[in-house]
């Protein structure tokens, strides 16, 4: 027993002092979902060993959106087993990390509190640096570590429950917003539209999967955001809300429906990447967040006429820990580390983070 207790200890030290090869714990709570996972990073690439992640969607269910207050209990109970577990998945000890990155912000306060504190209790303890990562960069970088073929510069359409932006992406660090949602986010113009349907919370994938029953619809919406420069939403959810009050809901309808909605949704964000490769010339055009997920949206991008179209994996559309690890380990390889005084940013726009060239 004390063999293989020295044994750890010395597998420890090595991999603490063995630069070459970093271990970084990644954690994510900005919102309803507890995430934490284990990369291992060789100064240049990362290479997933676990990822955990425990969602509350049943915890909100019937309120109809995420409620702050039990999110942040749920993530305060769930933070030290999804870390176990994800310590235990990667067969690495807790001494055995060497860098820990935590979301800082956006977010809901409470929320990222619980992870912010936890992360940098676990970084105190052992005495290792301690990274505190915009949740969006996560997004905007993490097509990076699934299409190793991806280069900077991209254009990144960043479309999630609570945000949609564009932004040119020219190194970490170096981003440029060219438009964000004035009103409601895609995944909310999804969530909201699913509800009226009478579908589960979160209802962006049932949305998309009743759309996806079918191949045409004769309902319509008209078209919006042709002169904006932001994004927003609200017009066509008047028009959605006003479609949906006029039909008589049943097993032929809702998928009609839903397609038109999908549909809608879809051609909006089509036309401002559109825009943006017009404006800016660059080809490269990568989705991230949980909207990424969607069939038709990959599709419709993925046919923009000379341009190439990136995506993470399904998993790391939706929010994730593996996102927060990676920002973490290429800002700290820029020498980078934040204060264990530092505090959660609520609010926090991902072009004003800085430290890019
Ligand atoms: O990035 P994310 O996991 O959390 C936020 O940071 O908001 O995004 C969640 C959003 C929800 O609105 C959800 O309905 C939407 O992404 N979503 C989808 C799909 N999968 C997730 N929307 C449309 N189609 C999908 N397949
Ligand atoms: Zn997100």
């Amino acid at each position: 027993m004390q063999a293989k207790r020295i044994f750890e200890l010395l597998l420890s030290i090595y991999e603490r002092y063995n630069n070459m090869e970093k271990l970084v714990l990644g954690i994510e709570s900005s919102c309803d979902e507890t995430a934490a996972s284990v990369l291992q990073w060789d100064g240049r690439q990362a290479k997933v060993l676990s990822e955990r992640i425990s969602s509350q969607n049943h915890r909100h269910e019937n309120y109809g959106g995420v409620v702050p207050e039990l999110a942040s209990r749920e993530h305060l109970t769930n933070l030290p087993i999804i870390v176990s577990n994800a310590l235990k998945d990667a067969s690495v000890s807790a001494e055995g990390i060497q860098l820990v990155a935590a979301t800082r912000g956006p977010g809901l306060q409470g929320c990222l509190f619980m992870g912010y504190s936890f992360a940098k209790g676990f970084a105190l303890a052992g005495d290792i640096p301690f990274i505190g990562v915009n949740h969006i960069e996560g997004h905007i970088l993490v097509p990076l570590l699934d299409n190793p073929e991806l280069t900077f510069p991209y254009l990144c359409l960043v479309v999630s429950g609570g945000h949609t932006e564009i932004h040119i992406v020219r190194d970490v660090g170096n981003y440029e917003c060219l438009g964000r949602k004035i009103d409601d986010a895609a995944g909310e113009a999804f969530d909201k539209s699913a509800r009226l349907l009478g579908l589960p919370y979160p209802g962006g994938p049932h949305l998309a999967k009743q759309a996806d029953t079918v191949s045409s619809s004769r309902f319509s919406l008209p078209k919006v955001m042709r002169g904006e420069n932001g994004f927003s939403f609200s017009g066509l959810k008047t028009a959605i809300r006003l479609l949906v009050e006029k039909q008589k809901l049943n097993s032929e309808t809702i998928p009609e429906i839903a397609y038109t909605i999908q549909e809608a949704i879809v051609d909006t964000l089509l036309f401002k990447v559109n825009e943006a490769v017009k404006i800016t010339g660059i080809q490269s055009i990568v989705t991230t967040g949980g909207v990424a997920a969607n069939r038709r949206l990959r599709e419709a991008l993925g046919g923009i006429q000379g341009c190439k179209a990136y995506f993470p994996t399904n998993f790391h559309s939706t929010d994730n820990a593996t996102m927060i690890g990676f920002v973490g380990a290429l800002r700290h390889e820029r020498g980078e580390v934040t204060d264990y005084d530092s505090e959660v940013r609520s609010r926090w726009l991902v072009e004003d983070i800085g430290g890019g060239n």
